[in-house]
C-alpha cells in the first residue's frame, strides 16, 4: 500500500487518506472543481464528525450535521489548500436552508464572465429529503465568502442530485435528478446563472439515474451518472449527445477492472478537464463510508476513450505523468 503521502510527491492513491497542505484529511465530498486564472478550486460538502440516522425516516437516512461548503484551493490537482468554509451554515435560525439539520450536498461552482461573480449550485433538502430543492450563492471572489440566496424546485420540478456545466459558448446548464430521482432535467441558466430558465429537457426517463457528472470532448457532450441505491454504491453508465440538452444515448458502465459493477465502490461527482493537456479528464468518484461519512475516501482516476466511448480503469495509484499523451 502506498502511503497517503504519496498525494504530496504528485500522486492519486484510490482511497487513500488524502490531506491537504495542513496534514488534515479533505472535507469536500460529493465535489467539483473550477478552474480560474491558473489555480484549481476544489469545493464539496463539509462533512460534520458524527454520523447518525435521520430519524423517522425508512431507508438508510445517514447523515452528519451540514458544516456548509469547503474550499480546498491547487495549481497541480495533487497538493490542496484549505481555504475555509466558503458557505457558512446558517446556526442562527433553524428553518434556514443552511441549518446544520438541513441537506445541503454536491455543491458545483462556476464563473459567470459577464457578471464577474462566482455562482454555487447545490442540493438543498430537508432532514428526510423532501424539500428536494436546487439552492444558489454567489462570490466576488473564488474563495468566498458566498451569499446564500435561495432554494427553490427548478422550473417548478423537484431537484437532488445536481451538476452545473458551463459550455464554451458561456451558457451555463443545471443538471438534476428530477421527478423523485427518475428522471434527470437538464435546464439552461440566465445570464447572470442564478435561475433556471423555464424550459427543461428530460433525460433517462424513468431510469433512475443520479450523481450526475458532465463534461465535453471533441463536440460531444457526456453525462456519466450513477443508480439510485443512496450511499451504497452501483453500476455507474455514461451517455453521449451531440447537444448539451439531449437528446443522450446511454453506453453502460465506463468502468473496467477490479469491481467495475460497483463503480469501484464510488460515485461519481465530477469530470475535470486537465488545463493544458489535450483531452485529459480525471472522473472524480466519492466513495462513501456511509456509517462514518466524514471518513468517505476519493477516487480519481484517468478517463480513456476510443473514439467516442469513454472507459475508466481500475488503477491502484497513478499520476498525470503516465497519462500524458500529446500536450496542447
Ligand atoms: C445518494 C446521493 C448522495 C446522497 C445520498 C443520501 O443517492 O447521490 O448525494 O444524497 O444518496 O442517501
Amino acid at each position: 500500500m502506498i502511503a497517503a503521502t504519496a498525494m504530496a510527491m504528485g500522486g492519486f492513491v484510490s482511497g487513500a487518506l488524502w490531506n491537504d497542505t495542513d496534514g488534515k484529511h479533505i472535507n469536500a465530498h460529493g465535489g467539483g472543481i473550477m478552474y480560474h486564472d491558473g489555480t484549481y478550486y476544489w469545493y464539496g460538502e463539509c462533512k460534520g464528525d458524527l454520523t447518525y440516522r435521520s430519524p423517522g425516516v425508512g431507508w438508510e437516512c445517514y447523515r452528519t450535521e451540514t458544516g456548509g461548503v469547503s474550499c480546498y484551493s491547487s495549481k497541480d490537482l495533487y497538493n490542496w489548500k484549505f481555504e475555509g468554509v466558503v458557505l457558512e451554515p446558517d446556526t442562527t435560525f433553524s428553518r434556514s436552508d443552511t441549518h446544520p439539520t438541513m441537506v445541503v450536498e454536491r455543491p458545483k461552482v462556476v464563473y459567470n464572465e459577464s457578471t464577474g461573480k462566482f455562482v454555487m449550485w447545490m442540493h438543498i433538502d430537508s432532514p428526510n429529503y423532501g424539500k428536494a430543492s436546487a439552492g444558489v450563492a454567489v462570490s466576488d471572489s473564488p474563495t468566498g465568502k458566498f451569499t446564500y440566496i435561495k432554494s427553490f424546485r427548478p422550473n417548478g420540478q423537484m431537484a437532488r442530485d445536481l451538476t452545473v456545466f458551463k459550455d464554451d459558448d458561456g451558457k451555463a446548464y443545471l443538471v438534476y435528478s428530477s421527478e423523485e430521482n427518475r428522471t434527470m432535467h437538464i435546464s439552461q441558466l440566465t445570464p447572470d446563472y442564478l435561475n433556471t430558465v423555464g424550459t427543461y429537457t428530460r433525460n433517462f426517463v424513468d431510469k433512475s439515474r443520479e450523481a450526475p457528472a458532465m463534461f465535453k470532448r471533441g463536440g460531444k457532450y457526456y453525462i456519466v451518472s450513477s443508480g439510485c441505491t443512496g450511499w451504497s454504491p452501483n453500476e455507474a453508465d455514461y451517455a453521449v449527445a451531440d447537444n448539451v440538452t439531449g437528446p443522450y444515448t446511454q453506453f453502460g458502465n465506463p468502468c473496467k477492472g477490479k469491481d467495475a459493477d460497483k463503480t469501484f465502490y464510488g460515485q461519481s461527482t465530477f469530470v475535470i478537464p486537465v488545463q493544458g493537456m489535450r483531452d485529459t479528464f480525471i472522473i472524480m468518484f466519492d466513495r462513501w463510508n456511509k456509517r462514518d461519512l466524514i471518513d468517505s475516501r476519493y477516487l480519481w482516476l484517468p478517463v480513456t476513450f476510443e473514439g467516442d466511448n469513454m472507459c475508466v480503469n481500475w488503477t491502484e495509484s497513478w499520476s498525470l505523468n503516465d497519462f500524458i499523451v500529446e500536450t496542447k
